[in-house]
């Protein structure tokens, strides 16, 4: 079986261009997952344009084994933290889900890798089940596989491939062999041992690590330049988390809405970086923009004069800044402001009322002076406003003056 299959793949590599993109022709094992952190350049300068910071292209694979009969996988494509295919189960297809997702590549290379993918998809699961017992694999299990390369400042930068069980590291391909994760122990080795007795799949997982996925990656960064380096501002904004303890104060920044994912939050007095400052993990939102949280615990009494400062590729130099303290107590005055003009106004308005009923609306005479100045009205009018008893004033003024 192994055999007939590893003569499938020569046939269908020696036919085609010599590479493959997309998961591994690896017909025997299982998988793993590997979380391939990008975030690795937290600490770049915050000016560094999308396509300078490191680049992954990577295949995913999850596979469910049930029991003995019964096996799914899900096959996707990933450009960085973007998904770019998706493996289509029922028409043995890839879906490119983004009119860019083809990158250079010709067709015909596209179909070849798809007719490899093919092959890989119906027979992986069954050689997984054959071996099941021998690799003592129980079920039910979950194998996951993450297979890809990474580019740095427009160059190839290391590759990798992953394969967990049961939702651990279990095995990888290193150099040119098949290694057992750290701790995996005896079953790991064992399917190492297995799968190391076949050069040409070695070769062939070689060349897909070092030449077909690092050149299907320099195409896609290319053609998915604008949605990669898409451009949106973060809105950032300060609340108080629970409390961590008497006297003490969870400062929490919140930063949102922003992409590309690399972003700079620290907690500051003045210039000076808080050390204490905690970075919460970069989550998406559904709109493909991200999120973050970043916290510091200070007593109550330092809190005072403490910003958020926010810097992102979006703002173009121009820092967010959010003053814990400053944004409330000016909110606080502006709504004092408008509270205590409002009670003025509605005092006045109804004094003025009260004075117009008494006399009538905008009366002839008016006794006494309602301003500091003389108030000796002559017209009547209807009008019976504050506003025309005002005016009249003002004109009468006027007038007296000249
Ligand atoms: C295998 O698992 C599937 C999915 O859980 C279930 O529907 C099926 O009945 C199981 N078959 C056997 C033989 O246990
Ligand atoms: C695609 O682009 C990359 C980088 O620009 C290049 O190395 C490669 O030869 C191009 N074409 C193909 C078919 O890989």
């Amino acid at each position: 079986m192994l055999l007939l299959l590893l003569l499938l793949f020569k046939k269908i590599l020696c036919h085609g261009p010599s590479t493959v993109v997309l998961y591994g022709p690896l017909p025997l094992f299982h998988t793993f997952l590997m979380v391939i952190s990008l975030s690795a350049t937290q600490v770049l300068g915050p000016h560094h344009p999308a396509a300078e910071e490191p680049l992954s292209f990577r295949m995913l694979q999850i596979s469910s084994f049930a029991n003995h009969s019964w096996a799914h996988t899900q096959g996707s494509g990933w450009l960085g933290e973007l998904q770019t295919h998706r493996w289509d189960n029922a028409l043995g297809t890839i879906r490119f889900l983004w009119p860019w997702s083809q990158g250079n590549f010709s067709k015909e290379e596209l179909k070849h890798i798809q007719a490899l993918l093919q092959l890989y998809f119906h027979s992986f699961p069954l050689e997984v089940q054959a071996f099941s017992s021998q690799f003592q694999f129980e079920y039910p299990f979950e194998l996951q596989i993450s297979f890809g390369c990474r580019m740095h400042s427009g160059k190839a930068s290391g590759n990798f491939l992953n394969g967990a069980y049961q939702g651990s590291d279990f095995l990888s391909f290193q150099g040119n062999s098949w290694k057992p994760s750290p701790g995996a122990g005896s079953r790991a080795q064992n399917v190492c041992n297995e799968l190391n007795h076949y050069r040409v799949i070695k070769e062939i997982v070689q060349s897909l690590l070092i030449d077909t996925c690092p050149r299907y990656l320099a195409g896609l960064r290319e053609s998915g330049k604008s949605e990669l380096e898409r451009q949106v501002k973060p809105e950032a904004w300060v609340s108080k988390g629970s409390s961590p303890g008497p006297g003490r104060l969870l400062l929490v920044c919140h930063v949102s809405g922003f992409h590309p994912k690399h972003v700079w939050v620290m907690w500051m007095r003045g210039e000076q970086e808080q050390s204490g400052t905690q970075q919460g993990e970069v989550l998406p939102n559904a709109d493909r923009t991200w999120y973050l949280r970043v916290t510091l615990n200070v007593a109550a009494e330092e809190a005072v004069g403490l910003t958020c400062r926010v810097k992102h590729s979006s703002l173009g130099g121009h820092d967010i800044i959010i003053h814990w303290d400053g944004y409330p107590i000016l909110l606080i005055c502006i709504c004092l402001a408008v509270l205590v003009t409002l009670v003025i106004l509605v005092v006045i308005n109804s004094w003025f009322k009260k004075q117009s009923s008494n006399q009538n609306i905008c009366p002839p005479h008016v006794s006494k002076p309602i301003f500091p100045t003389e108030a000796n009205i002559q017209e009547p009018s209807n009008s019976g406003s504050f506003l025309c008893l005002a005016q009249k004033l003002w004109i009468k003024n006027r007038l007296q003056k000249k």
